[in-house]
């Protein structure tokens, strides 16, 4: 099973980014917590993070016809990334989107996911942990397909 893990916006500077939203733990160091996690549960997973829209959709394009599935933080293309919505709908694979900060107890603007309707699960306010259970989520339901 492949899993496609993909971070948006800002996210390569988490570890120095507003911890009381996003905690201390570097994009690394998810990966590498999720990369622990994805062997346990039998997965390979490709990372990347982009800082921009057109790089996150080529990658979609690129990867989704020999992945199983996508576990993505868009970052702020949360509230407003049209064209990565649509590349999600084009790729035709489950997508759990995870969140670092809880998107609903912030700014009203960021209650806001143009990429919640894509999606088979959003994990929102758990920090690390939102990637970790997203990911459990995502696998579940890959497996539930294939039976
Ligand atoms: C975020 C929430 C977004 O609103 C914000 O723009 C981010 C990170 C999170 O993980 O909490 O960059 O997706």
């Amino acid at each position: 099973m492949k899993i496609l893990v993909i971070n948006g916006p800002n996210l390569n500077m988490l570890g120095k980014r507003e911890p009381a939203h996003y905690d201390i733990d570097t994009l690394a160091s998810i990966e590498q917590k999720l990369a622990e996690k994805g062997k346990t549960l039998g997965c390979e997973l490709i990372f990347f993070q982009s800082n921009h829209e057109g790089g996150i959709i080529d990658f979609i394009q690129e990867k989704a016809p020999k992945a199983d599935g996508i576990l993505i933080n868009p970052g702020a293309l949360t509230h407003y990334g049209y064209s990565l919505h649509d590349a999600l709908v084009d790729a035709g694979l489950p997508v759990v989107e995870v969140h670092l900060s809880d998107i609903h107890a912030r700014e009203g603007w960021r209650k806001i996911s143009v990429i919640a309707d894509v999606a088979i699960k959003q994990v929102s306010g758990l920090k690390t942990q939102s990637y970790l259970l997203g990911l459990e989520a995502l696998v579940e339901n890959i497996g539930s397909q294939k039976k």
